[in-house]
């Protein structure tokens, strides 16, 4: 039986090696000291790639693949993988929708609770020995009843606007094309945010969302309100909403995606007004081993039948 040469950028679980090492000569990217002399030798042998959303595949290596055929993402989005470019030498790309929705979703609201109910002031009053040596700590904000804008209604922003119906919320939303659903459409991103207590960020990433949003945006959100961003860091201008928290023209941000990641900028770690994580989003064992187990799905039909079982749209036609 053959086994195709497939190049590992970043990780797989044991589960995932054990489905493609009988079907495929995998070689991992972190375990190759010079791309460019392996490439030299194997680099025409590689027929497809495994990869994440945030490594991609860089310009570089899709240029050392010339006999590149498939592309299969851990991940739902994949603004990292120049799809034109793979569109254009007939690359497929596939991605994991739909299995992280509701985990992604409950990233959300983990953020959201954190930040109105002031989790960290609060858990650090807890523990500090404050609640003894000087009272009650100060009130929060209820979660309930408020207006939340929803900045890209897609499959995972539907189902954070169905795991928040436990605050009845009023959810309005922004997308370029109006949906069928029973919420208000903005076709104004600054317009709405003014209407939100609550702005979650849960586009693609890329150029059409680069920097949306912006110092009006955060500004029209204003001293209460809280942005929310899970979606990718190049959405938020990371300046802007430094200055707008510093200035306290904006309340509050729950961010788990950040513009430089792994990288954070000082002064959102330092900020009290920011509830932080590590771009975890989709991370549990339980939606993880969903996703892996989907990554490896598109590749074996890859190899059975050369089409891929959840390609992105772009690519979708090859
Ligand atoms: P999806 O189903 O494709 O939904 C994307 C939504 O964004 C659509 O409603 C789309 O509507 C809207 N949109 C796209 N471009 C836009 C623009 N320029 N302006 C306004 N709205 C725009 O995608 P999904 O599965 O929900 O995933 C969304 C993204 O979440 C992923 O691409 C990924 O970047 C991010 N994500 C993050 C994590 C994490 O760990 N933090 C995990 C999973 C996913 P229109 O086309 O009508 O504009
Ligand atoms: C993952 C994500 O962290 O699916 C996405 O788009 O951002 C996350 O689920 C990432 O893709 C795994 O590398």
């Amino acid at each position: 039986m053959s086994t195709p040469n497939l190049l590992m950028i970043g990780g797989a679980t044991e589960e995932m090696m054990s489905r493609l090492t009988p079907e495929f000569t995998v070689h991992k990217l972190s375990e190759i000291a010079d791309f460019d002399s392996w490439a030299a030798e194997h680099g025409a042998s590689v027929e497809a790639v495994m990869t994440n959303g945030h490594d991609g595949v860089s310009p570089a290596i899709m240029a050392a693949l010339p006999n590149l055929k498939a592309v299969s993402g851990y991940g739902v989005g994949y603004d990292a993988v120049d799809t034109d470019a793979c569109v254009a030498r007939g690359i497929k790309v596939s991605h994991t929708p739909d299995v992280l929705n509701g985990e992604v979703a409950n990233t959300t609201l983990l953020l959201m609770l954190a930040g109105l109910r002031n989790f960290r002031h609060d858990e650090a009053w807890a523990r500090s020995g404050d609640w003894e040596a000087k009272g009650g700590a100060p009130l929060s904000t209820s979660p309930d009843g408020k207006t939340i804008g929803i900045l890209g209604l897609g499959r995972i922003g539907q189902e954070i606007a169905d795991r928040l119906a436990v605050f009845n919320p009023t959810i309005v939303y922004h997308t370029r094309t109006k949906k069928d659903v029973p919420y208000t459409y903005y076709d104004d991103l600054v317009e709405m945010a003014k209407a939100c207590d609550v702005l979650v960020c849960i586009t693609p990433g890329g150029a059409s969302t680069n920097k949306i949003v912006n110092k009006e945006v955060l500004e029209a959100l204003g001293p209460k309100g809280m942005l929310i961003n899970v979606s990718r860091g190049s959405v938020v201008d990371e300046d802007a909403l430094i200055a707008a928290l510093e200035s306290g023209k904006l309340g509050l941000a729950g961010l788990d995606v950040f513009e430089g990641e792994p990288h954070i900028p000082d002064a959102l770690k330092a900020s009290e007004r920011t509830v932080l994580l590590p771009h975890v989003g989709s991370a549990t064992h339980e939606t993880r081993a969903a996703m892996g187990a989907l990554t490896v799905d598109n590749l074996l039909q890859w190899k059975a039948d050369g089409t891929l079982k959840t390609p992105v749209p772009e690519c979708a036609h090859l």
